[in-house]
């Protein structure tokens, strides 16, 4: 039954590629049983990207989005509403709006400019929602602690494993044990690359352009490949599960780039097969290749993510879930925004 009163939230988007267009699609998709089951009205009322944005305080129009950026390449052709020469930053200071959806494409050098739109938002009392793995890869005590200053909400499920549920599973469902250790598959391109090459033989350079063009390589795809993406969320796990603190220098990094089609079907003869496995805990912090038994539960293939959480009182958790993808990572942002609404 839909509830009497409509509770609205307004959403600034900053990023509009394949998890800010996801966004959009599943506010659309899900907007009346949002209504309904919580009366909550998500409203978005600004997004920008690299090509411009657009600014209503009623509300954008998420479909009205999706064609606008698909058809002109440009948000600002939005029609009426569509703004240029508008920064992430100026857009923060200017709109009223209750959460920051950060989903700028990830830059690991320095986090930017994803870590200031979100440091400006927390600092500014607004909740932050994001899959941006840079800026939590490097500062992530400095955007913990710019939240705990003001009380603001700071998700982030998206960030690791894409729909896999394992942040809001280790704070939530896990509550009371301790975590010691994650092991697991945290990146889709390489395990779609490795699954790819390992069934049908297919070489490292065809499977990764179609990684590229499913969507779900990183803007620079060397992140993937080279293990970086993957080091990120280790970092993160790390941080936001282990409570060690930890950054992305501190990481013992090795991607898939130099694994043969040979060495796979060795590893094959063998019963094993190799996968990009991330490791953390106190006295380890690893990105490497290494054989999993066919069969295991590690012996998944595509986009999917793995990962083992071993705690004190519940043993071994093992979650499987896509890592990657547009609307998959996107329903890790709701949930994370109706989990704000669910608390506030
Ligand atoms: N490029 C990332 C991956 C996207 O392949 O897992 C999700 O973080």
């Amino acid at each position: 039954m839909r509830s009497d009163e409509v509770i609205l939230m307004k959403i600034v988007i900053l990023g509009f590629g394949a998890v800010g267009q996801g966004v959009a699609r599943v506010i659309s998709l899900k907007r009346e049983h949002l209504l309904d089951k919580y009366g909550l009205q998500l409203d978005i009322v600004a997004v920008a990207d690299r090509s411009g944005g657009a600014v209503f305080d009623q509300g954008l129009d998420p479909e009205l989005l999706l064609k606008t950026k698909n058809e002109t390449g440009k948000l600002s052709q939005y029609p009426d509403f569509g703004v240029e020469g508008f920064s992430g930053l100026e857009i923060l200071d200017k709109v009223e709006y209750d959460c920051l959806v950060e989903v700028t494409p990830t830059n690991i050098e320095d986090g930017e400019p994803a870590l200031s739109h979100m440091l400006k938002a927390l600092k500014d009392g607004k909740d932050v929602v994001t899959s941006n793995k840079g800026p939590l890869a490097l500062s992530f005590t400095q955007l913990s602690e710019a939240a705990q200053e003001t009380g603001a909400n700071f998700k982030y499920e998206a960030s690791v494993g894409g729909a896999m549920p394992i942040i809001n599973l280790a704070h939530d469902t896990l509550a009371g044990s301790d975590i010691e250790s994650v092991y697991g598959i945290l990146n889709g391109t390489t395990n779609y690359i490795l699954s790819r090459m390992a069934k049908e033989g297919s070489s490292y350079e065809q499977t990764l352009n179609e990684a590229r063009e499913l969507g779900i390589a990183e803007t620079d795809p060397t992140q993937d490949v080279d293990g970086w993406d993957a080091a990120c969320k280790i970092v993160i796990l790390a941080n936001s599960v282990l409570n060690l603190e930890r950054t992305l220098k501190d990481v013992k990094v090795e991607g898939i780039s130099q694994i043969t089609p040979e060495a796979m079907a060795l590893a094959k003869k063998e019963g094993y097969l190799i996968k990009l496995i991330g490791e953390a805990s106190q006295d380890v912090l690893e990105v490497s290749p290494r054989l999993v038994k066919e069969g295991s539960p590690f012996a998944v293939e595509g986009t999917l993510n793995v990962a083992t959480l071993k705690t004190d009182l519940a043993e071994d958790v093992t979650v499987v879930g896509k890592g990657a993808g547009s609307i998959e990572t996107a329903s890790a942002i709701l949930s994370d925004l109706l989990n704000i609404w669910k608390a506030s």
